[in-house]
């Protein structure tokens, strides 16, 4: 019971990792309230493990606003914030579209930042500190050749984390991130197929490509995440300050 009283926001919890982190602080003695653009997703997982759903689309500031507001009214304040929500894209340089890279960059980038400011605000007012813990991706640790937009919004996340980090900590306020390597889940399924479509693979090979050369010798799970995430929420996380956690099975260093 490590996060026994306190409370916390995770958005993008539908489904997938935000999904089993929002179980797994449960499960440690948090009242969690999930937040997804998804509104029957949210509803139904928020009801399937005792959540508060929070329908909100983090590129719409009035429903960031909106959202925050119904998160801190159900469990009366926020002590910890979880930046999940984002969208995966893939293409070659010369195939980007605007309205990708613009739909990266507003979920994965702005949906990180104001969302992270709306709950320092409520954290600074209420004078308690808190914790913000934004979800990277070892794909913000170097480029790839058919992920260009979503790699920089990954490598934005590392920088606001930074950036955020520094700036909150005389509030208390601990902002850190996690940087997953491949997790295995319907985001996979979707990457999976759309490197098919664009290596001409069949279904399922990219998975098992990248599964064999992950060091551990396996693709992750949610599950392999949550210990980070409960961590870094964790009073044992009070003197990390700013910092990108690699879990990856062992995929990169840095
Ligand atoms: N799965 C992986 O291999 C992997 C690897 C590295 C990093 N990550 C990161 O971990 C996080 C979770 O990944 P996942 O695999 O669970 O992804 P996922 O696609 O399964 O879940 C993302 C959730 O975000 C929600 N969402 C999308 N747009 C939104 C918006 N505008 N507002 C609110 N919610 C929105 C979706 O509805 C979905 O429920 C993401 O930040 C992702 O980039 C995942």
């Amino acid at each position: 019971m490590r996060l026994q009283g306190k409370t916390a926001l995770i958005t993008g919890a539908a489904r997938g990792i935000g999904r089993a982190f929002a179980e797994a602080y449960i499960r440690e003695g948090a009242r969690v309230a999930i937040a997804d653009i998804n509104e029957a997703g949210v509803r139904a997982t928020a009801a399937e493990i005792g959540a508060h759903p929070v329908v909100m689309d983090v590129t719409d500031q009035s429903s960031i606003d909106a959202g925050v507001a119904d998160a801190v009214a159900a469990l009366g304040h926020l002590d910890i914030l979880v930046n999940n929500a984002a969208l995966f894209d893939l293409a070659p340089i010369v195939d980007i579209t605007r309205d990708s890279y613009d739909r990266l960059f507003a979920i994965n980038v702005g949906g990180t930042l104001f969302t992270m400011q709306a709950v320092a605000r409520h954290m600074i007012d209420r004078g308690q500190g808190g914790r913000i813990i934004n979800m990277a991706s070892q794909a913000g640790r170097r480029g790839e050749p058919l992920v260009a937009v979503y790699c920089a919004t990954k490598a934005a996340v590392i920088s606001l984390t930074q950036s955020a980090g520094l700036d909150l900590i005389r509030h208390g306020i601990n902002v850190n991130a996690i940087a997953p390597g491949v997790v295995d889940g319907e985001h996979w399924d979707g990457v999976d197929a759309k490197f098919a479509e664009y290596e001409g693979k069949p279904r399922g090979q990219k998975k098992a490509e990248v599964g064999a050369a992950v060091p551990f010798g396996r693709m992750g799970t949610a599950a392999d995440l949550t210990g980070m995430a409960i961590f870094l929420a964790s009073p044992e996380a009070d003197y990390i300050v700013a910092q990108t956690y690699n879990v990856d099975g062992g995929n990169w260093m840095s």
